[in-house]
């Protein structure tokens, strides 16, 4: 399978390509802002760029990993948010459209907003937010160029190394190397996903041909205190250095939604109950992944 892996250098898009290296796939990552010396540079949001790229590349899978994550940083740059998320969603769909091959777009979670009950792959989306309100535009960009021709990924707190450490769990670590205190909200949500997993389910998804949308997150559902004190706990740091406190008491803006729920009973029946593995296992296979080097680095930070 021949892959092109836009996003290459971010957390997802770089487990990407170390899933299709391990599995033998051709591959092509691209980068944005952060340089690398095995990849190409790309912004999505340049139409005849992104349509020279598939042209010349042919990949059979065009994997749509470059986007924005922080919510905060969407909020205060709308403009930008939908420029990446949508427009850039629509080059890339068009490109895919005219050249052959299908289209994995990685949404979130977040495409819900607060919800009290379990959300299922077709369950209406009900964004909140700035970012989540462009991923539901990406997501039917996507749909509509490609009807036939596109998988929907939808995941939640994913975490795993990543060259810059800037995963939910490497920040964790790093600041209970420094002995900070942590304040957390032990009543918001997320099912923690751990990105090699992903990664190598999203690869089987389109090996297999799966089309439609698929919830790919982890068997366990967290809050951002209980998450805290597990990295904590397996990374061997205090965890009385975490707190939990009411999310409305934190000056986190915007709040992410408190309780989400992907519905993983597609995920099992494609892949089985173990496609991604538990959050402690998941911390645990992250510990591994960080050579000492590494440490050293989180460590200084
Ligand atoms: N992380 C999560 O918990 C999570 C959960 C669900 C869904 N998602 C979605 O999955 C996607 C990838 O997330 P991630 O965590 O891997 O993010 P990330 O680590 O921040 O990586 C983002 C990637 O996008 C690239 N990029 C940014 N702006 C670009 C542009 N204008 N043109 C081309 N490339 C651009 C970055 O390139 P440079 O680094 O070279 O600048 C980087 O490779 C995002 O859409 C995110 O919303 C993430």
């Amino acid at each position: 399978m021949r892959c092109l892996i836009l996003g290459g250098t971010g957390l997802i898009g770089s487990h990407l390509v170390t899933a299709c290296d391990d599995r033998g796939y051709a591959r092509l990552g691209t980068w944005y802002r952060f340089p690398h010396t095995d990849h190409v540079p790309l912004d999505v949001r340049d139409g005849d760029a992104v349509t020279e790229l598939i042209a010349d590349y042919q990949p059979d899978v065009t994997f749509l990993a470059s986007g924005l994550v922080c919510s905060g940083y969407a909020e205060a740059f709308p403009d930008e948010c939908r420029d990446v998320t949508v427009t850039g969603a629509s080059e890339v769909a068009l490109a895919v459209a005219r050249h052959g091959g299908s289209l994995v777009l990685f949404s979130s979670d977040e495409v819900f907003g607060d919800s009290a009950t379990t959300r299922r792959e077709e369950d209406p989306a009900v964004p909140t937010g700035a970012l989540a309100r462009c991923q539901v535009e990406a997501e039917e960009v996507v749909r509509t160029l490609l009807p036939d021709r596109h998988l929907i990924v939808r995941s939640s707190w994913v975490f795993g190394h990543e060259e810059r450490g800037r995963d939910r769990a490497c920040r964790l670590v790093r600041k209970l190397a420094a002995r900070d205190t942590i304040t957390t909200a032990s009543d918001r949500h997320g099912q923690p996903t751990y990105a090699p997993d992903l990664a190598d389910v999203a690869l089987e998804l389109a090996r297999l041909g799966q089309t439609g949308t698929v919830h790919v997150v982890g068997p366990d559902r967290h809050t951002e205190f209980t998450f805290a004190r597990l990295t904590a706990h397996i990374f061997g740091y205090d965890t009385d250095l975490i707190e939990g406190v009411p999310a409305e008491t934190l000056d986190d803006q915007p709040p992410r939604p408190a309780n989400i729920c992907l519905d993983r009973v597609k995920l099992r029946s494609l892949l089985g109950p173990r496609a991604i593995r538990t959050t402690a296992d998941g911390l645990r296979g992250l510990r591994a992944d960080l050579q000492p080097a590494t440490m050293v680095r989180i460590h200084a930070a």
